[in-house]
């Protein structure tokens, strides 16, 4: 066996940074065994020097100059562990130009610029793996392009961003406000540095662009993903949920329709069964059900977030990159160029009026008389059916109630166009909420 030693630049020194240099040390041994080679962390990169950090690192070897480790003939492999989009992409794209192996945690990098890094990857004899950055420590993406290569995807189905499930469940659990357990997240390093990315579904949003990609080789536009985050969920939906055998979830969905080939990508909260695989994942674990042609079903549950979780995940690309380097063969070992061809094509992005589920909608109303009927007037008109209607009784001198309506199956069109009217309604005190009720399958 060829013994050498790979050398790797560490972009970004914070959460995952940190955990990625702690986790490489503590198992030098083991991996050195494994590959006969040792990996060897020679430059890090970072921002503030005076910031306090968990992790000790050589004070000669750090920068503030990420682009000079991604040109830094000595070095193999760049993790590009920064976030954002805008200098993460001239870091990645430096490093690739040299034909160097970039190892990324960066969904969003991903779903912005994706297609053109993977292009210059290619055109330079470099590589992009991307492990981290869907689903934390769950090995989904190897699980896509290696394990189910031989499956036509119908559909992925997943709970992806950490921060909200861990936020939604704490809601559940000890009832409080999603702004109160925010903090928490935050504390705990599941939470991006802006976290409007998580609680928005944005997160969400762009590693599902990376899985549809994956599955279905085609780069979805951030634009046509259909995105609700997690900030108008209240007590009274998880109540709800509670009391009728629901749990709400953020859930990103990529689908495809058989018929039309359209691609449809979305993140919403979602009411799904307390029993159904999604719907028991809790706190900060992420899972993804996965529906191939082959295999049928299969279902990955794991973190989703956090320092260890996802330095496992960078540690496994960091591995195959040095698989890479010491037994070379570019080809056909990282089929990730090339998603699978059987689900590529033509593929068009869905049209509201293809997606069909039921719905859960809250409406808050003024207390008086004719404001049921309105509604359901309005529902009826869009061929919206009625499955259950709840009103918790109030005291005769209240001005405004809740009222709870769940809906049979219709058309994501026929919902939002009733849901555009009812937010006309002189009766009606706020916007209308609305999420898809998932089923059991
Ligand atoms: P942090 O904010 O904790 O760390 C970012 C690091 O990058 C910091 O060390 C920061 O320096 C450094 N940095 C940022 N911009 C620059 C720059 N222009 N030049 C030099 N250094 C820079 O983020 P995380 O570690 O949480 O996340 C990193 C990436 O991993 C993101 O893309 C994120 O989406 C992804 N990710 C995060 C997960 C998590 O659970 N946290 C899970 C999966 C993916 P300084 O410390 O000095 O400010
Ligand atoms: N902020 C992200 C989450 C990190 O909470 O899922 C993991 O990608």
């Amino acid at each position: 066996m060829t013994h050498r030693n790979i050398k790797l630049g560490l972009c970004g020194f914070g959460v995952v940074g940190q955990g990625v240099l702690d986790h490489l040390y503590r198992k030098r041994s083991a991996l050195r065994e494994q590959l006969g080679a040792e990996i060897e962390v020679v430059r890090v990169a970072l921002r503030d020097r005076s910031k306090p950090r968990d992790i000790a690192v050589d004070d000669a070897i750090v920068t503030d100059d990420p682009i000079s480790v991604a040109v830094d003939p000595e070095i193999d492999i760049v993790c590009e562990l920064m976030g954002g989009t805008d200098r993460a992409r001239e870091v990645t794209l430096e490093a690739l130009k040299k034909g160097k192996i970039v190892v990324s945690a960066n969904k969003a990098l991903l779903c912005d610029h994706g297609k053109e890094l993977l292009g210059v990857a290619q055109k330079f004899g470099g590589h992009l793996l991307f492990e981290a950055s869907v689903a934390g420590g769950i090995p989904v993406i190897k699980a896509i392009r290696e394990g189910l290569v031989v499956n036509d995807f119908s559909s992925i189905r997943g709970i992806l961003n950490g921060t909200c499930n861990y936020i939604l469940t704490q809601m559940t659990n000890e009832g409080a406000s999603y702004s109160d357990i925010l903090v928490q997240a935050k504390e705990l390093g599941y939470a991006e540095a802006d976290e409007s990315l998580d609680v928005d579904g944005i997160d969400a949003a762009h590693k599902a662009v990376v899985l549809a990609y994956l599955a279905y080789g085609k780069w979805v536009p951030f634009d046509a993903v259909k995105l609700l985050g997690i900030k108008e969920v209240r007590q009274e939906d998880i109540r709800f949920a509670k009391d009728n055998g629901y749990a709400v979830k953020l859930i990103a969905e990529v689908d495809r329709e058989r018929a039309s080939n359209a691609l449809r990508v979305s993140v919403m909260p979602t009411l799904m069964p307390k029993v159904s695989p999604l719907g028991s994942v809790d706190g900060v674990f992420n899972a993804i059900s996965i529906h191939g042609d082959v295999v049928g079903e299969t279902v990955y549950i794991g973190p989703g977030a956090g320092r260890d979780a996802t330095a496992s995940a960078v540690i496994s690309d960091v591995v195959d990159a040095a698989k890479l380097l010491i037994f070379g063969g570019s080809e056909g070992r990282f089929p990730i160029l090339n998603p699978n061809p059987k689900n590529g094509g033509e593929i068009e992005t869905a049209r509201p009026c293809e997606i069909r589920s039921r719905y859960y909608m809250r409406l808050v109303v003024m207390d008086q008389p004719g404001v049921m009927a309105e509604i359901a007037s309005i529902l009826a008109s869009h061929e919206v059916s009625l499955a259950s209607v709840s009103q918790k009784e109030v005291g005769e001198n209240a001005e405004r109630v809740t009222m709870i309506i769940t809906t049979h199956v219709t058309s994501e069109e026929a919902v939002s166009l009733a849901s555009s009217d009812l937010s006309e309604l002189a009766t009606l005190e706020e916007k209308p909420f609305m999420m898809p009720i998932g089923d059991l399958s």
